[in-house]
């Protein structure tokens, strides 16, 4: 690994005295970004007109999350947005990803709109932009209004149609301001763990469903990018993000590669093949023991739609070897393949999550995506670990670990862009400690702490870090 340019810079006390890289990889424009998601963060689900999503009523269920945890209160952020765009400031962030609640702006899904949802998010604009912050709005991050869950959410093809006008509804308001657009997050786990797994909401568990939940997925992305596009000028842009782990074999014996090819197609190409192939990948629905979802004629043609930037949303990677040998199985990463995912990597290091840090597997897969589906621009729009990070009750959470793990993928992310991939900025996850979905409060991802009983933020270590290395490389190129 490289330990000229980015990576000296990278190293705490020498943040800021370094002159410019000869061969720098981050271009004066490079967004430096954090993220968050409206359910994550919010709260304040009963005010301004806001309607509940499926999470909503996902959460009220017993055992679905840690404690029966909810996003009811969350980060307060709806109340606190001001304080924490001050917070971003303070970060130095260039870019902040955000998501905006559908049934804030559409409480019955679809028909009236909820003027004072939209404010919101307009105030959200304003602030971001008079601090000299890109926002980077996504349009759908699994808060999907219940009105339309109980007219079959996902399943029904009426879905993606209504989230083609409610993209439109949003970008009239914003797209004056707003230049970067995701449509959906992760549709692998609206489709898989929310259809598959009852991890998600709405909390099924059947692969015949994710496959049709997740070509509605794709089909209300293809309807809206146009949709966006007729309201944006034309530097704006528009992508989707979606969530990927490079897999890697035990070793390298034929039924071994054998395994490698079904995994990733199952974890990877799934959506990334429809997105830039206009085409389901081979094996995908045998493997997965289903029948292809129900595809109209052309449905691929909307899917396939040109977009400006794909976001990657990279935490790790998954080794697996075929299923001859007995190995304990990794949780929810096997469909009805013949492989298996090893859980407990011997000599590896893992995050609370459970999840490998694996810094390479960055690079292997934007390598990979830029070879092989060639969009035009990337981002990665998260990247970050949770760590059981304890605050001393006075101004300090010390999460060194967080630390070494953002400079080690933003040291990929470099040596990526010198090899010649178009990356066009990093995003951390997350801005702040949050509703980690199942996993309620007890995973912690944040650049800025939250005590919870409170509401009060801390910046981490993390946070201070990420600042300086963002301001020394301002100072590098003026
Ligand atoms: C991603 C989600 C995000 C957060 C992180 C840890 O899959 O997009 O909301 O839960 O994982």
């Amino acid at each position: 690994m490289s330990t000229t340019d980015e990576t000296a810079s990278m190293s705490g006390p020498r943040i800021g005295t370094q002159s410019a890289p000869a061969n720098a990889a981050f271009l004066s424009d490079f967004l430096w970004g954090a993220a968050t998601s409206a359910y994550q963060i919010e709260g304040a689900v009963h005010e301004d007109g806001r309607a509940p999503s499926m999470w909503d009523r996902f959460v009220a269920v017993p055992g679905a999350t840690y404690q029966g945890q909810t996003g009811e209160i969350a980060a307060d952020h709806y109340h606190r947005m001001g304080e924490d765009v001050a917070l971003m400031a303070e970060l130095n962030l260039s870019a902040y990803r955000f998501s905006l609640s559908w049934p804030r702006i559409l409480p019955q899904g679809t028909g009236a709109v909820n003027e004072r949802g939209l404010d919101f998010y307009d105030r959200l604009v304003d602030a971001l932009l008079a601090r000299g912050i890109r926002p980077l709005a996504t349009l759908y991050h699994w808060d999907l209004p219940v009105a339309l869950l109980d007219r079959g959410g996902w399943l029904v093809r009426d879905t993606p149609y209504a989230f083609a006008d409610y993209a439109e509804v949003v970008v009239r308001r914003l797209g004056d301001r707003v230049d970067w657009w995701l449509t959906q997050n992760e549709p692998w786990c609206s489709a898989y763990l929310g259809y598959a797994e009852v991890i998600h909401a709405p909390g099924l568990r059947d692969n015949q469903l994710a496959v049709i939940a997740g070509h509605h997925v794709l089909l209300a992305h293809g309807l809206s990018v146009p949709r966006l596009r007729a309201h944006l000028s034309p530097q704006a842009q528009v992508g989707i993000a979606l969530d990927f782990y490079p897999v890697y074999a035990t070793d390298d014996r034929p039924e071994n590669l054998l395994a490698i090819k079904h995994a990733d197609t199952f974890r990877n190409r799934w959506f990334l093949d429809p997105l830039f192939r206009g085409r389901y990948p081979d094996d995908l629905f045998t493997d997965m023991r289903v029948a292809p979802p129900p595809i109209r004629e052309d449905d691929f043609s909307i899917i396939s739609v040109p977009i400006d930037f794909l976001g990657v949303n990279y935490y790790s990677r998954m080794l697996v070897r075929s299923r001859t040998e007995t190995v304990a199985l990794a949780e929810h990463t096997v469909p009805a393949a013949s492989y298996e995912a090893v859980e407990r990597i011997p000599g590896a290091s893992y995050t609370e999550m459970g999840w490998e840090i694996f810094p390479d597997g960055l690079a292997n897969i934007l390598t990979r995506i830029h070879r092989e589906y060639a969009p035009k621009a990337l981002v990665v729009t998260e990247s970050g670990a949770a760590f059981d990070d304890h605050w001393d009750g006075t101004g300090n959470i010390h999460d060194q670990q967080r630390i070494d793990y953002l400079r080690a993928h933003i040291q990929t992310v470099a040596q990526v862009i010198r090899q010649g991939v178009p990356i066009k900025g990093y995003v951390v996850w997350s801005f702040l400690d949050n509703f980690e979905w199942s996993e309620g409060y007890r995973k912690r991802f944040g650049l800025v702490y939250v005590d919870y009983p409170t509401q009060r933020r801390i910046i981490k270590d993390s946070g201070r870090w990420y600042a300086s290395f963002i301001a020394s490389q301002r100072e590098s190129r003026p």
